[in-house]
């Protein structure tokens, strides 16, 4: 049941850019042909670093149309749910590590009128996941330990991105099936044959600065993998 499938897309993860001139590379992405910007929350305490908050989201917002895709790396997404849905937040993704209650947690996020994506760390088995994935708009699995852009690709996402875009599709699912972490143009083939719908991309975006080129050869990458996933 391929038909359902969303299209694949280029999620350049802001993280990685040049905080002082995110102007810049907003209008850098879409030049390349960006589908939406991954927005990496971090709360010095579910994961070891401090990112940013809804401000930041707020002002991205006023600078661009596409999708933002915030990634909640902190400990109590439902409390802050709202605060980066009214910054401008169209999918809220929150980690299944970080809740005792995945059922309420999409339910609050939810009802902040956002789309909903739970992620899953590298050490968490697709298991943990599996029972919320048709209450999902996103499946994000992990292929770095979060904290840190610019790590490597960890290969352990690759079967659980074929779990996942088994049910998927077997249950008729549209939604996204995100890889997040050491996704470049050596990595992102395999993602995409794995079934990977939704590819952040930190580091690989905007290294050299040269985001028109990164972008190109990165979709390069994705549609040379997706088109073995269908031979
Ligand atoms: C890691 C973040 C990632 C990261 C991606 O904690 O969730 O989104 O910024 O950056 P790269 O693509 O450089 O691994
Ligand atoms: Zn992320």
């Amino acid at each position: 049941m391929h038909n359902r499938r969303p299209e694949r897309r280029l999620a350049p993860s802001l993280l990685s850019a040049d905080f002082a001139d995110l102007a810049g590379a907003i209008r850098a992405s879409e030049a390349a042909g960006a589908g939406a910007f991954h927005l990496d929350v971090m709360d010095g305490h579910f994961v070891p670093n401090i990112s940013f908050g809804p401000a930041l989201v707020h002002a991205v917002r006023r600078r661009t149309r596409l999708p933002l895709d915030i990634h909640l790396m902190i400990s109590d997404p439902v409390r802050y749910a709202p605060v980066f849905r009214e910054a401008g937040g169209d999918t809220l993704v929150f980690h299944l590590e970080a809740t005792r209650d995945p059922k309420a947690t999409v339910e609050a996020l939810r009802a902040t009128g956002a789309a909903v994506g739970a992620a899953i760390r590298p050490d968490t088995p697709y298991s943990a996941i599996d029972p919320w994935v048709p209450s999902l708009d996103q499946v994000l699995v992990m292929s770095v330990h979060p904290g840190f852009s610019g790590q490597q690709f960890l290969p352990e996402a690759l079967p659980k991105l074929r779990a996942a875009r088994q049910q998927l599709d077997a249950i008729g699912s549209a939604a996204d099936l995100s890889i997040d972490g050491g996704v470049t143009e050596e990595t992102a083939s395999a993602a995409a044959e794995a079934g990977a719908t939704f590819f952040v991309c930190g580091n690989s975006t905007f290294v050299g600065g040269r985001v028109d080129a990164n972008l190109q050869r990165l979709r390069a990458s994705v549609e040379a993998g997706a088109a073995r996933a269908v031979r």
